[in-house]
């Protein structure tokens, strides 16, 4: 079986996830990052697509790389997946980041956590957190993220079955 990943990572979180998540995957695997020249699909039985949210928004070109690909993604053993601080469960969060159909037609889609890696955010994003820290209720509304290893682990699961 052979699977491709094409993902999305601002700040290394995602791409460490992606990581974890070939490790756990059967079969001849293929990573690209949604910068790369990206092989065609017609040659996998499996494309996993994900990325991370900020400010509310996985990146453009992921979803314009589904919107692109739809028609093939549709015949595909398709896997989705987001890096974020929202838990699993809030409703229409994953409706509002990808396709509908695509959706429905994912054999698993996934929510795996992630990390806010303040280091590495530029200084208008640490400034804005700083901010936000400082408004009473934030932290306590505020859960830090973490990457959730058996979400991924399940998810690897159903997509090699
Ligand atoms: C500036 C910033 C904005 C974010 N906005 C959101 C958001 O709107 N919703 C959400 O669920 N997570 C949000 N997150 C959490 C990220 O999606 C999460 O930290 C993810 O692991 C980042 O992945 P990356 O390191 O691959 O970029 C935000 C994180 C940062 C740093």
């Amino acid at each position: 079986m052979k699977t491709l990943i094409v993902y999305a990572s601002q700040n290394g979180s995602t791409a460490d996830c992606v990581n974890y998540l070939q490790s756990k995957l059967d079969g001849e695997v293929t990573v690209k990052k949604i910068d790369e020249r990206l092989p065609k699909l017609d040659s996998f039985d499996t494309v996993i697509v994900g990325g991370s949210v900020h400010m509310g928004k996985i990146q453009r070109k992921i979803t314009s790389f589904c919107r692109r690909n739809k028609r093939l993604l549709l015949e595909k053993n398709l896997g989705l997946f987001v890096c974020c601080y929202t838990a699993e469960g809030e409703e229409g969060f994953l409706e509002s980041i990808y396709d509908e159909q695509l959706l429905s037609h994912a054999v698993m889609t996934s929510i795996f956590g992630g990390e806010m890696r303040y280091e590495r955010l530029n200084f208008a994003f640490r400034k804005l957190f700083e901010s936000l820290n400082k408004v009473e209720g934030f932290r306590q509304g505020f859960v830090e993220p973490e990457i959730n290893y058996v979400e991924i682990e399940m998810f690897a699961k159903k997509l090699s079955a």
